[in-house]
């Protein structure tokens, strides 16, 4: 039988629609929490919150643009006053684009850093005054892609450098409080921005490799544990780690 860790919480979570965001709202709905949605998907976050409902669990939901601060503020906004408080806040909601960095759109490499690092900053800004009240925390998905150059997507591994950074650093500035602020940081995971890939022409898979790692992709799920880990008291001294999920890909 699953603990209810987070009975009497309330969770926001960014990209509840699809991939890790679906599977961290159906966790933490299963160890009692009440879940806050937000995603540009509102299909999928119907079929979220519908998923959550046949287990008997609780998922509220609006449709929030996190390219613009004001998105950011709104999501926290309307899950407050819907749910009453926010003790978990997940900044899960991310895009990618392969290209050959000479290539790169401009209109890319903005939407990349604004869904990716600037929607986490201004989600958590609007959020901390409500996670000081409760002692909560943030758990920020940032990648391997962060800690590691990979080819073809210089946008997407400078917005997750970015993620740890912002995360490391708001844990030292909120280190007085009870607040807990964490990354993880998956390799690959079987979700659909793994399906719609399109490569580069003329890449060298030689430079891939590498991060593809030897264990095949991780699943939404695993990811969710790790999350729910984290997000949990079971985690109480956990404040400021970029824990990474990624079958050794980064331990070499
Ligand atoms: N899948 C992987 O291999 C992998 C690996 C490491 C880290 N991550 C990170 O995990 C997180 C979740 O990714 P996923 O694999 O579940 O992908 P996904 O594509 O299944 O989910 C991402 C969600 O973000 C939402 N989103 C995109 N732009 C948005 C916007 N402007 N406003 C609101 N929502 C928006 C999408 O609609 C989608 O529901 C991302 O931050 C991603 O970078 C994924």
């Amino acid at each position: 039988m699953m603990t209810e860790r987070f009975a009497g919480k309330v969770a926001l979570l960014t990209g509840a629609a699809s991939g890790i965001g679906r599977s961290v709202a159906l966790r933490l709905a299963s160890e009692g929490a009440s879940v806050f949605g937000v995603d540009v998907d509102e299909a999928g976050l119907a079929s979220t919150a519908a998923a959550i409902g046949e287990r008997g669990g609780r998922m509220a939901w609006a449709r929030c643009d996190l390219r613009r601060k004001a998105g950011c503020v709104e999501a926290v906004e309307r899950a407050v006053a819907e749910l009453g408080r926010l003790d978990v806040v997940g900044n899960v909601a991310g895009v990618n684009r392969f290209h050959q960095f000479a290539d790169m759109p401009e209109d890319d490499w903005n939407l990349i850093v604004a869904v990716n690092l600037s929607a986490v900053a201004f989600v958590c800004q609007a959020a901390l005054p409500h996670l000081l009240q409760t002692s909560g925390n943030i758990v920020n998905l940032a990648s391997v892609a962060g800690l590691m150059g990979q080819a073809y997507t210089a946008a997407y591994c400078a917005s997750k450098g970015g993620v740890i950074q912002l995360t490391r650093a708001l844990a030292m500035e909120y280190v007085k409080s009870g607040v807990r602020v964490n990354a993880i940081a998956p390799a690959g995971v079987d979700t659909s921005m793994n399906v719609a890939i399109a490569f580069p022409e003329n890449m060298d898979w030689k430079l891939v490799k590498p991060y593809m790692g030897h264990r095949g992709l991780a699943s939404a799920d695993e990811i969710a544990a790790v999350f729910a880990f984290l997000a949990s008291e079971d985690a109480r001294p956990v404040h400021g780690a970029i824990w990474t999920a990624d079958f050794g890909v980064t331990a070499g």
